[in-house]
């Protein structure tokens, strides 16, 4: 697209362009920045999304520990673009993604309006003030200046994608469709469609709307018409249709299979608009015995939390990036994202849709009441003027999205205890309803037991299914978790809205060794023990419908300086695997694995005892040590959904039960060279891990997740760079720093390692590896061609990979 002027639309009936190139910025506050004579020539060029916090500097007298120490302050952006004079007979709308925070939007000087919080969609009808066949600007000034006002890293600017929508005076309504399936049957399902239509006209308008069911190869399916009048100037119809569909295939994780509506919106003769609504069929129950069930089959919540930034990226995230993350997520076999705790990005929503995960879609962290960690500016400036907006505009934008399975309308909010706690909630489960009948509500509460205070009856009586952060903190036989609750209250739903993770440090691993505990990541060996009980309570007890661990992915702010983020999470900030990513694949998933730990290059540590772990789904596994057998380990405890065929195998082939845990261990005085695991299932050997002793560092190795990019200023490359020794072999304590050139059609934009004390640039062109490995992103430009990436560093030898970008669309 020209950066300045807007395209026809020709004989397109709605236009909807993205409206991210070509902005000008200015970091500071600046008197009259929305004015048309603001003198914007010697601001910065820049495309969105954008996030200035990310650039940095790290600054440790900042002190903010939820920020990661990174700058935020107020900035202004502007954009001058042309407008046809076919535009005259049209609705032309603005829509922001996300912009972090307190957004004030000016459109040729004249005020649109403001929006407090950052993490909301929202948009702006731009039409009366346009300046058709000739320049036009928009001023959008972000201030993120009151400090602290998010508990975790927050970004700062117009983060997410903007849109621009032209379409005829009668069209639907922004978010206007709401599609819901009230009758499934195995033979057929009853699609409801709601869908609110608009009129611009300076006149009254009769409208006919043609909805139809498109299936996934396009084929029509069904359609229905449905007629109504709309008043002049910005009046609104409702319109409910109802198609009834033979043998419909369901959403699921595992066949992600999605319609369409297609919405064709007539007066008389002429055709005004064609929108299109993805959607998928399926039954999402919360039963008080049996969990959570979907398309009646019970289905254990394998769930993450997550935080919307992506490490080097912050919070403009490419869509590719999330795609990365959430495919390793899959892997694992976690099934469930909890968006902690905010509305994520559309496209993350789209992906969830596509790549079959179930959401707890979650909209704020505070409500009436000040979090200690934000105690002047945080949602609660705002929430009483705009949390029934915020949460109808976030209900009508997700409320189509089958991975949707449960809003949550908080976290750990300190009024579960205040006196008008009960109050407040019934005042967000109401909107909840009210926008969406067809799903669930909850909170998650942390407060269910406690001295002095606790969360009352009255509160957790008005969830539809209460949700447990953190249930092993309150209770003196915390190995009981929800059975007194469960006896007390057999009619409540369970969920395990967050609990901890085994998290941990990538690569690290002095907590094995007792003389170092304490140097670095002192609790590890507490968490996994407490992630590992948990794990084992919630598999065997149906009630409880799942549990979101604490976190899926490292993630930035939360955090002491020198450390920049939170290392809660399985994957690192570049989504590198820990072994406790490994842990959670052994208790998800059926393939054969066997994950070994930990490293085997431990110098002057020769004869010294060192506990060698393996993370399996095998039955059983044999370790040897320079091809010497330890000996082999099993579990007592049964594979997942494994019990009755497990425990009779066990007797068939006489399999060594030798734990109670659900991970196996051999202790093994330390000599350099290979620890082998070779893994069994029935008998068979089924799958092996090597670890082994290697050499000093020698070159760098690069590996690129793709090397064909769609040539669209978006779409990303992820190169994993290690050092390897002479043998190829990665060295898992190398930290040598490597320099990156980048030539050709690509952009670097971040490089991290996953550390979390490195204050290194993330928009550097150096980086130093971390425990052997860093990541370098690169995106595409405009311009297919070739993109050659070098990376040196002084003592090593030096590598060099080719990425083509062409100028495809490349399908999700
Ligand atoms: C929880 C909270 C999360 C995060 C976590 C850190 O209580 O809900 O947002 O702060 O603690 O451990």
């Amino acid at each position: 697209m020209n950066k300045k002027s807007l395209p026809e639309t020709g004989n397109k009936i709605r236009l909807r362009t993205s409206f991210d190139f070509g902005w000008k910025f200015f970091k500071g506050d600046i008197s009259g920045g929305q004015l048309l004579e603001c003198a914007d020539a010697g601001w910065r060029d820049l495309d969105l999304p954008h996030d200035w916090s990310i650039e940095g500097p790290f600054n440790p007298q900042r002190g903010s520990e939820t920020s990661a120490h990174l700058p935020s302050g107020i900035g202004w952006y502007r954009k001058h673009f042309h407008v046809p004079r076919a535009y005259a007979t049209k609705t032309v709308v603005i829509e922001f993604d996300g912009v972090y925070q307190n957004s004030e939007v000016w459109i040729n000087g004249q005020y649109l309006g403001k929006r407090p919080y950052g993490y909301v969609g929202f948009y702006y009808d731009l039409s009366p003030y346009l300046n058709l066949g000739g320049d036009n600007v928009i001023a959008v000034k972000v201030d993120n200046a009151r400090q602290p006002n998010c508990r975790w890293y927050s970004g700062s600017g117009i983060y997410r994608h903007t849109w621009l929508s032209v379409t005829n005076r009668v069209h639907v309504a922004c978010w206007g469709t709401f599609i819901t399936t009230p009758k499934i049957t195995a033979k057929s399902v009853t699609v409801r469609v709601n869908t609110r239509i608009k009129n611009d006209n300076k006149s009254k308008v009769f409208c006919i709307l043609n909805s139809a069911v498109i299936d996934r190869d396009g084929k029509l399916i069904r359609t229905e018409t449905k007629s109504g009048w709309m008043q002049a100037n910005g009046g609104e119809v409702d319109l409910t249709q109802e198609m009834k569909i033979k043998n419909p295939r369901l959403w699921s994780p595992e066949d992600p299979y999605l319609y369409i509506i297609r919405s064709e919106v007539n007066r008389g003769p002429g055709l005004m608009d064609v929108y299109e609504t993805p959607f998928g069929i399926r039954v999402a129950v919360f039963d008080a015995n049996k969990g959570f069930l979907l398309n009646g089959k019970q289905v254990k919540l394998h769930g993450v939390c997550l935080h919307h930034e992506a490490g080097a990226v912050g919070a403009a995230v490419p869509e590719r990036v999330w795609e990365r993350r959430l495919q390793l997520l899959k892997e694992m076999g976690c099934n469930s994202i909890r968006t902690s705790h905010n509305p994520y990005s559309p496209e993350f929503m789209d992906l969830c849709d596509k790549m079959g995960f179930l959401v707890m879609d979650e909209v704020f962290d505070e409500w009436k009441e000040a979090k200690p960690q934000t105690p002047d500016f945080g949602y609660r400036l705002y929430f009483d003027e705009w949390s029934e907006r915020d949460v109808t505009d976030f209900v009508h934008r997700d409320r189509n999205h089958p991975s949707v399975i449960l809003w949550s309308a908080g976290n750990e909010v300190i009024d579960q205890v205040a006196p008008a706690g009960p109050q407040t909630l019934k005042k967000l489960v109401d909107i909840f309803h009210r926008e969406d009948p067809t799903r669930l509500v909850t909170v998650g509460c942390d407060r269910i037991v406690g001295e002095p205070e606790a969360v009352s009856n009255e509160f957790l009586n008005l969830l539809d299914v209460v949700g447990y952060n953190y249930v092993d903190r309150w209770r003196d036989r915390r190995e009981l978790y929800y059975s007194i609750d469960r006896q007390a209250f057999p009619k409540r739903k369970f969920i395990g809205t967050e609990n901890g993770s085994m998290g941990g440090i990538r690569g690290d691993y002095y907590w094995l060794f007792p003389s170092s505990a304490g140097v670095t990541s002192r609790n590890s060996h507490d968490k996994w023990t407490d992630f590992q009980q948990m794990w084992k309570f919630v598999r065997i007890n149906d009630y409880v419908a799942g549990d979101y661990m604490w976190t899926g992915i490292d993630y930035l702010g939360e955090c002491r300086w020198p450390a920049k983020g939170n290392t809660a999470g399985v994957l690192d900030t570049c989504g590198f695997k820990k072994d406790s990513y490994y842990f959670c694949q052994s208790q998800w998933t059926e393939k054969p694995m066997v994950h070994l730990l930990p490293h085997w290059n431990w110098a002057g540590k020769e004869g010294e005892v060192i506990p060698v772990l393996c993370y399996t789904n095998c039955d059983c596994v044999e370790l040897f040590v320079n091809g010497r057998s330890m000996g082999v380990q099993g579990y007592w405890f049964p594979r997942y959904g494994m019990s009755e065929h497990y425990e009779n195998h066990l007797l068939r082939n006489n399999a060594p039960r030798t734990t109670l845990d659900l991970f196996l261990r051999w202790t093994v005085p330390y000599q350099p060279g290979i620890l082998k695991a070779v893994g069994y299932r029935e008998g068979q050997v089924v799958a092996t891990d090597e670890v082994a002793t290697t050499g000093k560092p020698a070159a760098i190795r690069l590996r690129a997740d793709r090397v064909d990019l769609a040539a669209d200023c978006r779409d990303v490359a992820h190169v994993t760079v290690t050092i390897v020794d002479a043998q190829g072999r990665v060295v898992p304590v190398a930290d040598n720093e490597i320099t990156f050139e980048i030539l050709g059609r690509g952009k670097l934009i971040g490089l991290d390692n996953g550390n979390p004390v490195s204050h290194e640039d993330f928009k550097s062109d150096r980086r130093k590896a971390f425990n052997g490995m860093c990541l370098a992103i690169i995106q595409s430009t405009a311009d297919a061609g070739q993109i050659r990436l070098t990376a040196t560093s002084p003592g090593l030898k030096a590598n060099c990979l080719s990425i083509n970008t062409a100028k495809t669309c490349r399908v999700l």
